[in-house]
């Protein structure tokens, strides 16, 4: 991870990034008031690219709409700042980190007198769970924590108090000596990494847990349904229990960083032969192909940043 970078857009400001700075009694900081994004970029020989953009920025929208949050500016409009951000940094390729949160007035619960607070942040961030796992395969563990129960937080927000859950589970992985750990749902059955979906390849079809199993809904995920089955492959969201893990023929997770990274082994039974499957790899290669450039982006995902 490459910070610090050079500027952060706040609230229409391009702000010095080391001036980019936020009052110590604000909203968000002690009640996890904020939505988020994290979004990749990309340059390839045809120029540099935002994947996946406008359905972002949607996302961004929609966790704050769930959360009762006036987001000051359109669509669009938020769109733009990330290009300007981008091109205010130089960045050529790494990360996006829109983010929407509610600042400093009053710490009561009541959050609706506390101004909303917008800004884009980018910087330069390689593969998040290292290369060798894009290429080998990520060790892993069922975490200890589940994911929220429903009704309880709504997973399909994407908001910072959700990434306490998240950070309960990839530290417990990390000191554990795995790379990622992947929770179950209040039901014990599969829910997602702490920072990816979870998908597993099973006879030639390939399983995902559906909306209700706590996930958030990934739009790499959904980058992979589309790839998948035009490749010919049947996609189906399904309720799945742990072991399913074990006794996949492949497994792999998804997310904006963590990319498409296969899954080796799960607390240390390997999945398959615990090497990348070939499933797995076709679709890294149809999804790599398109972000640098060999392949047709027949989808529109690649939104141009100039
Ligand atoms: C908890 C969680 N699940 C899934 C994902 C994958 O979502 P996406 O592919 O949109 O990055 C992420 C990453 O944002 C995440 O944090």
């Amino acid at each position: 991870m490459s910070f610090p970078g050079k500027f952060i857009w706040i609230d229409g400001q391009m702000v010095p990034w080391d001036e980019a700075k936020i009052h110590i009694l604000s909203h968000a900081l002690h009640y996890g008031s904020c939505a988020f994004e994290g979004i990749r970029m990309y340059t390839n020989p045809q120029g540099s690219f935002v994947l996946r953009l406008h359905e972002h920025i949607d996302r961004l929208f929609k966790s704050a709409k769930i959360y009762r949050m006036d987001i000051p500016y359109t669509l669009d409009q938020l769109c733009v700042a990330v290009k300007e951000t981008i091109i205010a940094n130089k960045l050529k390729t790494g990360y996006i980190r829109p983010f929407v949160f509610r600042g400093y007035h009053s710490l009561g619960l009541n959050p609706f007198d506390c101004p909303m607070v917008t800004a884009v942040a980018v910087w330069e961030w390689g593969a998040y769970l290292g290369k060798t796992a894009l290429e080998k395969g990520a060790s892993v563990r069922i975490a200890s924590w589940n994911r929220p129960a429903p009704n309880t937080m709504p997973a399909m927000a994407k908001v910072a108090a959700n990434y306490m859950n998240s950070q309960l589970i990839k530290m417990e992985a990390i000191q554990d000596g795995f790379d990622e750990g992947i929770a179950l749902d209040a039901f014990g059955y599969l829910s997602e990494g702490s920072g990816e979906n979870v998908f597993i390849v099973k006879n030639g079809m390939i399983f995902t847990p559906p909306s209700s199993s706590s996930i958030l809904p990934g739009i790499t995920r959904h980058c992979v349904f589309q790839l998948a089955r035009e490749m010919g492959y049947k996609v189906k969201q399904q309720v799945l229990p742990r072991e399913s893990l074990y006794v996949a023929d492949e497994a792999f997770m998804t997310g904006a960083a963590a990319e498409i990274t296969p899954i080796a082994q799960v607390d240390k039974i390997k999945v398959g032969d615990g090497l990348r499957g070939p499933i797995t790899q076709a679709i890294q290669e149809a999804f790599f192909g398109i972000l640098s450039g060999e392949r047709k982006d027949t989808h529109g995902w690649m939104d141009p940043v100039v």
